[in-house]
């Protein structure tokens, strides 16, 4: 085991040897974490507004969660899916509660991408039913979806195809903001709509209800199944439980994962309705698939979010944030405005500086990361209080301000971190 007292270098030193680098280029190691806080080696804290890419909604060691998981490890880890286990059932009900759907029925997975793998095997069973070829799903441009194989191809953005191709050649993309161009992809030999209501890894660019409705209406009229992937904006992030139930559309199924257990790996896809009996015995499995230990842990953050009122809660620091950052916006040349809903935001700016501004953050003890050149998101956690945001807000305009002054500086920028 490597000891926490280990020097920073040398662990990003042996981190190189030792660990395939598919990531960009890590330059920070944390030890601990306790509630909106991240710490390093030096025991420095640093102001988490980025949450693990939106996972650690109740922040770090929430005593809820800790107290679950310590529980259930202490019980039953593991027995497999030949056998049943209560947490897995209680959270499946519990899913059904907060999606709103009696009828729910939950698979579960591993994490984002193995929820929307399962989503997707889902919509082409339903399609295969109705017809062989019914297989092809339609997806946006610039979402992001995972990296196995399908979802890979689900995900509309090309430069991370291009590496793996030839892929399976069943997704066609349509722009995110034309209801027109969705409506005509979607034909008799469609299967699924796969799409974000707020397109996260895509720069936080907030779905126009237009095309979900149209989504909608191009499923319904062709018989394929609308799929909300919710990984990034479920479970409160974006202000109810679900983004959906801030829209005009309800999808025939949902996948969850990110901040579902608050760091523990998991994924879920629910279907409701005819959606949700369309797999069989025998047509997707999951060995670690509604590990005890896991679903306690997530059992934990539902239940932490209805007792503390978070979803209330978090409502409030959105708003807070977003008056400060308009305050910037009218002060500051470098910031434009912002978007996004509820707890992710994306902070406009300017000029493609927000790698170089998330850095300059850093070394204010605030992470936040880049999402798109000009984009920088805010993720912070559920828990945030408006002394946090005020302390998130005046790290990041002395962060502006170092960057505007080294703007037009021979000083390189530093490039941006590949971790979705
Ligand atoms: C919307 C969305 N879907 C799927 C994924 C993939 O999740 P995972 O990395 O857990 O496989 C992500 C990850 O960022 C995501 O934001």
């Amino acid at each position: 085991m490597i000891p926490a007292t280990v020097p920073t270098d040398e662990l990003l030193a042996r981190h190189g040897r030792a660990v395939m680098q598919t990531y960009g280029a890590a330059e920070q190691v944390f030890v601990r974490g306790d509630g909106v806080a991240l710490f390093d080696a030096e025991g420095r804290p640093y102001l988490d507004f980025l949450c693990g890419l939106a996972v650690t909604s109740l922040g770090h060691a929430h005593p809820a969660v800790t107290a679950a998981v310590a529980a259930q490890a202490a019980t039953l880890v593991h027995t497999s899916n030949l056998y049943v286990t209560s947490p897995a059932v209680e959270l499946a009900e519990r899913l059904a509660r907060i999606t709103g759907w009696a009828d729910a029925r939950t698979f579960f997975a591993n994490c984002g991408a193995t929820a929307n793998e399962a989503a997707l095997k889902l919509a082409r069973r339903h399609g295969k039913r109705q017809h062989p070829d019914k297989v092809r799903v339609v997806t946006l441009e610039g979402s992001f979806h995972g990296r196995t194989f399908a979802t890979l191809e689900a995900t509309g953005q090309a430069a991370k195809h291009a590496p793996f191709e030839p892929l399976l050649g069943v997704v066609d993309t349509v722009p995110f903001d034309d209801p027109a161009a969705l409506r005509a992809a979607v034909g008799d030999d469609t299967c699924a709509v796969l799409l974000e209501c707020v397109q996260g890894e895509g720069g936080v660019r907030p779905v126009p209800d237009e095309v979900l409705i149209a989504a909608r209406a191009a499923c319904d009229a062709h018989g394929a199944l609308l799929i909300f992937d919710e990984v990034q904006t479920g479970i409160g992030r974006t202000g109810p439980w679900f983004a959906f139930q801030d829209t005009p559309v309800v999808p025939d199924v949902v996948t969850v994962a990110k901040a579902l257990a608050n760091g523990l790996p998991i994924g879920a896809c629910v279907a409701h309705g005819p959606a949700a009996t369309v797999l069989d015995r025998g047509e997707h499995a999951s060995t670690f698939g509604g590990n005890p230990v896991v679903c306690a842990a997530a059992n934990a953050v539902i239940d932490t979010i209805e007792r503390d009122g978070l979803l209330v809660h978090a409502g409030r620091i959105s708003e807070a944030i977003v008056s400060g950052i308009s305050e910037l916006a009218a002060t500051v040349a470098l910031v434009r405005g912002i978007r996004g809903r509820g707890l992710l935001l994306g902070v406009e700016l300017a000029s493609p500086v927000a790698a170089a501004v998330a850095s300059a953050c850093r070394d204010r003890f605030l992470l936040v990361n880049a999402v798109a050149p000009d984009v920088l998101r805010l993720a912070p956690p559920l828990i945030a209080t408006e002394q946090d945001v005020a302390l998130a807000l005046a790290a990041l305009r002395e962060a502006l301000d170092a960057v505007a002054a080294t703007q037009g500086s021979a000083a390189p920028a530093p490039t941006g971190q590949e971790n979705a």
